[in-house]
């Protein structure tokens, strides 16, 4: 039976400064169908412009995984060239990430793969459970991936293994991923996994939202300009830090010894 469209494909919550996506579609292990997309790429700009949210966070419901890819059951629905550049253009949620100037981080369990795997590339941190397993399955089904796979991977994990990812649609376990560094932190379980990114995205939550924006941009700038032009963004977003009130608050507090706790270590992460 098809999934009712009374359902919501993303759901979206806000507390104490984190914005949390989650993919609902549990039934089809989050497949990215048209809907989900058109909602995602909404969810991303409203909690972009959202104030009161330093931080996001993107989930995926459901026992099976974080997102099984594109919605295969939709390919057959997209009968032109030109229809599937409208669909596109519309629901790009590879573009809509690149806009997100907050941080993101991705919270994978189960499987991730296609544009589950793009989805995650886009975020700036990938935490996985030990059940993790990703893959591009595209090439299998006579496509390529098209929501950034074949850029972002190769910029994360470098040209050699993602070329080996995009070609074979082999899988890779939660461990291999970290050993490779397409994620960063693997919890000891799913419920762990849970617990580990909401207190990671506390602790950014916490931090100055001007000076994280400016970290993200100039460390994401580093894969993609010549080293005096990065140098020269990461000197300007340096500069224009000196003066934002965050900034003054924070070295007052260090002189107060007010700030000294250190972002918390999940014994994962601690264990490298
Ligand atoms: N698009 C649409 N529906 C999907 C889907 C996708 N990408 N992935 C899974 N589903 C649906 C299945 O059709 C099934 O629904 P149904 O019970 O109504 O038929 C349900 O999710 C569970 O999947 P199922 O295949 O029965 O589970 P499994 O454990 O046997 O296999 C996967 C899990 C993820 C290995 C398998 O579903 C799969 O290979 N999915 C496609 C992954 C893919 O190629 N993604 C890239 C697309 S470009």
């Amino acid at each position: 039976m098809p999934e009712a469209e009374s359902v919501e494909p993303i759901l979206v919550d806000r507390t104490a400064g984190i914005g949390w996506i989650r993919l609902n579609r549990p039934r089809q292990i989050n497949a990215l169908s048209l809907a989900l997309r058109s909602d995602f790429c909404t969810a991303l700009a409203e909690l972009q412009a959202d104030r009161d949210v330093h931080v996001i966070v993107i989930s995926g419901n459901g026992e099976r995984g974080f997102c099984a890819g594109a919605d295969i059951k939709e390919f057959a629905e997209v009968h032109s060239l030109t229809e599937a550049r409208q669909a596109r253009a519309v629901v790009s949620w590879s573009a809509a990430m690149e806009r997100v100037t907050k941080p993101i981080i991705a919270a994978i369990h189960g499987y991730c793969l296609g544009g589950g795997l793009e989805i995650a590339l886009g975020c700036d941190i990938r935490m996985a459970s030990p059940d993790a397993v990703f893959g591009l399955p595209e090439i299998t089904l006579g496509q390529i991936p098209g929501g950034g796979g074949t850029q972002r991977l190769a910029r994360i994990i470098g040209l050699g293994r993602a070329m080996d990812m995009v070609l074979t649609a082999e899988r890779m376990s939660a461990l291999e991923a970290k050993s490779c560094g397409l994620v960063t932190r693997v919890s000891e379980s799913r419920d762990a996994l849970e617990y580990d990114v909401r207190t990671l995205a506390s602790a950014l939550a916490s931090r100055g939202s001007a000076a994280l924006a400016f970290a993200k941009e100039a460390t994401k700038a580093s894969t993609d300009v010549d080293l005096p032009s990065g140098l020269r963004l990461e000197g300007d977003l340096f500069t224009l830090l000196m003066s934002t009130p965050e900034r003054m608050a924070a070295a007052k507090a260090f002189q107060n010894k007010s700030n000294r706790a250190p972002l918390p270590l999940t014994a994962a992460v601690a264990g490298g």
